[in-house]
Formats: C-alpha cells, structure tokens, sequence
C-alpha cells in the first residue's frame, strides 16, 4: 500500500550544503536564459514567428526565454489534439494515471533546486519562496494522485434486496487550464494534474508573465511519460486566444486562477450556450482576495506584529492570501503599527537571486505602474507611515508601504492591489473590526490574533472567508492540511488541496442491474 501523504519539507537554507547546492542550480539556471521556447499540441513542438519575451522581474535587461505565442489557429488545434488523445486517455485505469503523478512529482523532487531557480528567474520569488512553490507542485501531484485512487474504488450506496447499484466517477472530457503568474509551478501543476489525473485532458494557456516554467513541466511531464495530448501547452496572450479558448465547442471545462476581472468573464462566456452546444460548461475559478488580519486588544503583540508582517509583504505582497488591511483593536493600535515598521524596517528589499533578500520584485511593468498608482491614492485616504518609493530601477522594485489611519470604505481598503501596500484600520471593538473584516466582496482569507475564547468562537462563525486563521499568519496553505479557496468574487468556492477538489474534474454516474 502506498505510504500516507506527508506535505514535502521546505529547505533548510541555513545548511551550507542547501545554499552551495542552490547556487549551483542558479548559475546553472542562469547559464540557459535566453532560450527560445516552443509550444507543444499533441507529439509536436511547434514554432511560431509571434514570440513574447519573459523577463527577470529582479533585472529586467536580463531575457528569461523567449516564447512562441499561440494564434486561435493554433489553439483550435490544440484543442482537436486534447480531444484526440482523450478517447485513449480516459480509458487508461485511474491507478495508472496517478502513478504518471507520483512519477512526475519524483522527478520534481530530484530536480528541485532546478525549478526553483527558474522561479526566482521568472518571477521574482526569493528562494524560500521559490522553494516553497516547487513543493507545493510536489504535493499537489501526490495527493491529488492519492485521492484518485480512493475515489476510483466504488461509492458505497444503500443496499437494496434484488439489485445492484454502484456509483463511478466518469472525467469531463477536455479542459482549458489557465493559471496565474504568482505560483507559476504550483498553481499551474495543480490544476493541470487534477484535470489529468481524473481522466481528462487539457489545453495549458501558462501565464503570459511566467510561461519558462511551464515549458520546463512540460519537458518534466514527458520525461514521466505522460502520453502526447493529454497536456498541450499553448502560450499566447490572454487578450487573443483566451476567450477563443474558453467558448470554443469542445470546450467541457475551464480551470482558472487569476483576477476578479478576467474570471468573471470567463464565467461569462463560459455559461453562453454555443449553437449545437452538448453540455453546460463547468468552471472551477480561484479569483482575488483582499484579505484582513484582526488584532483584539488582548492579543500577543509581537506574535501579531511579525504575522501581518509575513502575510503582508512576503513575496511583495503578490499573493491572493496576503494581508493588505489590518485592522486592530483602538487599545493597541499605535502600539502594533509601531512594531510592524519596526520589523518592516528591517526587511532586505534586493533581486531575488540574492540569499539575502527578503523581499523581491512585483512581477512586470503593468504591476509596477499599477502598485505605484495606489499608492499615490493612499497617500489621498491615510498617512504614508513608511516606503511610498521605488527601488533599483534595474528591476520593478517598490518598498514596502504602509498607510495608516485608513478609513474602511477608502480604495486602498476594498480593492485588490496586489503588491507590498499595507492599510491600518482602527476598530473601536472586536464587532467593529469584524465588520470591517467583512466589507469586501471578496472572501478568501483572513486571520483573528487574540487569546479571548469568546471572540475567537465569535470569528468562527462570522468572518465569512474561505481560509480563516486563528493566532498565525494568512498566508501560506499547505495542501492537504488546509484546502485553499474562498467566497464572493473570490472564486466558485473550491478548495484546492482539499478532499473534494477532484469531484470538480468529474461527473458520477450510477449503474443500477438486477440479476
Ligand atoms: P489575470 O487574471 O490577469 O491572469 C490570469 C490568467 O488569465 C493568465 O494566464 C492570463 O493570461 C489569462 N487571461 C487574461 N485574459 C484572459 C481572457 N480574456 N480569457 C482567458 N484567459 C485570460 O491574473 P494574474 O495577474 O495572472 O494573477 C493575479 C491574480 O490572481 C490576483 O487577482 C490574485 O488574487 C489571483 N490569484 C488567486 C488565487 C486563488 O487561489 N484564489 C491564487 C493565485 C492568484
Ligand atoms: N495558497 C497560497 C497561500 O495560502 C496562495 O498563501
């Protein structure tokens, strides 16, 4: 029997070995930039005369590769390739797809290092960050394999005398698989593996910012010996082939990360019914958060400081789940937002491919004009307590910035800014600050530091997010432990990582016989 899924170990990067072993895969890594990528429908990897370059978000004159962009005629036979290959695919027993998983994910492990300093390359990670993406693609890969296995074992049903019933699980058929830029190995692995490991097969569009490691997981999935078509990568930009994509007729499903904005379209035209259309179109989207930590008046004050710290600027604020309102209690107000500058102070902004850097880049020059933009408006809605500037113009460098004495309606407070800008809010008690918490429309994660019981059981029940964390940070779900995925425009309520993630790339079926 295999053994019990067990999250994959973070790299200890105090060792020697781990940080000689690490430079080694970066100087590798950066000895093979420039490369051209191409993209890969069926067996063939095919080249285009459109090409976008990736850039190192830390350097930008530095090319990371440059990559063939797909055109609508490219995606139409990308499409007819998945679902070609899905007549065989789907037939192959379930066990058998998932060990494709476990395989690809050994190879992962043995080349970890590897894709992590593609990550640090591509998109700017450091490398705790870049490591912790390459092992949540382990996981994903190992768990959502194991939790095939248990799913293609027959649903027990209630018995009933002169009949047999069973209840399987059938796959969708073909998928489009588009992923956002800020977990380019994990997110991205993720949702193609789910799709693949429940029998379907999938048209991969990679993020426009991030395609280079896509392109190396595809180099990965054959060598675990993924058959041709079952994943066929198609970078190209979302403006041209995406909607073509998602309303294309033999589109069955869609799996989405990224923006409110672009998933609420998907969601769209996904639901329009095309002339002759065979089937209602499902989509799984995981979409944006503007995630609260609370701090109650009795909380820990160091151990609140330190988790807004992490949660908000880790990785420049560029995740879904990072704080970017904190909301405390009036009696320690002045007191933690002292702390948390404190702590910020002391964060090492510089290019990822540094150990020592804390905090890197924000990914390209969209986000960099669009980050600098709100902050220009915060300093309309608060008091700019620290950061508000640019860093080394060699890369899109923002400091870290924090506003304080924010209003709850300001724009700083409800939308998603997605970069290292941080809104104080001041609650004059935990209803209010709940309150607070809640007025967004998005519901993804939110964290309550404080050690009143009653208030906790009060959370409990009416913080409405997806992932709510007591006493730590807001940040960093680990698969299995904590199935990711949140309410509102957040996304359709799936949790990625979670038991019932599978069920979304699946249809049950029941055969009922008497004998
Ligand atoms: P984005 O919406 O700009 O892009 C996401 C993907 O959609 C990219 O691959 C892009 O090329 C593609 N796309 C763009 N236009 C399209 C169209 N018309 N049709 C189809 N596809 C199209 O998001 P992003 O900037 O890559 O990622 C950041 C966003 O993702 C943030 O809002 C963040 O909160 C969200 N996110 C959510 C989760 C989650 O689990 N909820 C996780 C990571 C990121
Ligand atoms: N799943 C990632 C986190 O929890 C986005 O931070």
């Amino acid at each position: 029997m295999r053994e019990p899924f067990r999250n994959e170990p973070f790299t200890d990067f105090t060792r020697s070995d781990n940080i000689a072993d690490f430079q080694a895969a970066l100087m590798s890594v950066e000895s093979q930039l420039g490369r051209t990528y191409r993209l890969k429908i069926g067996p063939d990897w095919l080249d285009t005369s459109a090409k976008a370059k990736s850039l190192n978000p830390s350097h930008i004159a530095q090319t990371v590769g440059i990559v063939a962009q797909a055109d609508t005629e490219l995606a139409h036979q990308a499409m007819l390739a998945a679902a070609a290959a899905y007549e065989k695919w789907k037939r192959v027993p379930p066990a058998a797809r998932a060990r494709v998983l476990y395989k690809a994910a050994a190879i992962l492990r043995r080349r970890r290092h590897e894709f992590s300093a593609w990550l640090v390359y591509e998109a700017g990670k450091n490398w705790a960050e870049a490591d912790a993406d390459t092992a949540e693609a382990i996981d994903f890969m190992e768990f959502y394999g194991r939790e095939m296995e248990k799913l293609s074992e027959c649903q027990p049903l209630v018995p009933l005398s002169g009949e047999h019933n069973e209840l399987i699980y059938l796959p969708l058929g073909v998928g489009v698989i588009i992923p956002p830029w800020n977990f380019p190995l994990a997110i991205m692995a993720g949702m193609t593996m789910a799709s693949v490991v429940a029998g379907n097969t999938v048209v991969l569009k990679p993020a426009s910012a991030a395609p280079v490691v896509a392109a190396k997981f595809m180099e990965l999935l054959e060598e675990a010996g993924l058959p041709d078509g079952v994943v066929n990568y198609l970078p190209g930009a979302g403006s041209e082939i995406g909607d073509f994509l998602v309303e294309h007729p033999m589109t069955r499903f869609i799996g989405f990360t990224g923006s409110k904005e672009v998933g609420l379209r998907i969601h769209e035209k996904a639901a329009a019914r095309q002339q002759d259309g065979k089937w209602l179109r499902r989509v799984i989207a995981e979409m944006g958060g503007k995630n609260t930590i609370i701090v109650d008046e009795d909380a820990e004050l160091d151990a609140a400081a330190e988790a807004i710290t992490s949660s908000a600027f880790g990785y420049s604020g560029q995740k879904c789940s990072a704080c970017s309102k904190a909301v405390i209690h009036a009696a320690v107000y002045e007191d933690i937002v002292e702390r948390v500058v404190e702590r910020v102070k002391s964060l090492k902004m510089g290019k990822a491919m540094e150990q020592s850097s804390a905090m890197g880049p924000v990914i390209d020059e969209r986000a960099y004009r669009n980050i600098l933009s709100y902050i220009e408006k915060g300093r309309t809605e608060g008091v700019l307590i620290h950061g508000g500037g640019k860093g080394d113009s060699s890369g899109y460098f923002i400091e870290p910035t924090i506003f304080k004495d924010v209003a709850p309606s300001a724009c700083i407070a409800q939308e998603e800014i997605f970069g290292p800008v941080l809104a104080f809010i001041r609650a004059d008690n935990f209803d209010a600050a709940l309150d607070i918490a809640n007025n967004t429309e998005y519901g993804l994660t939110g964290a309550v530091i404080s050690r009143n019981r009653n208030r906790l059981e009060q959370a409990r029940t009416e913080f409405h997010v997806g992932n709510l964390y007591f006493n730590r940070k807001c940040t960093g779900a680990l698969v299995g432990a904590h199935p990711f995925g949140g309410f509102h425009m957040s996304g359709t309520d799936s949790k990625a990582g979670g038991r019932d993630y599978l069920l979304l790339f699946l249809q049950p079926k029941v055969i009922s016989e008497r004998f």
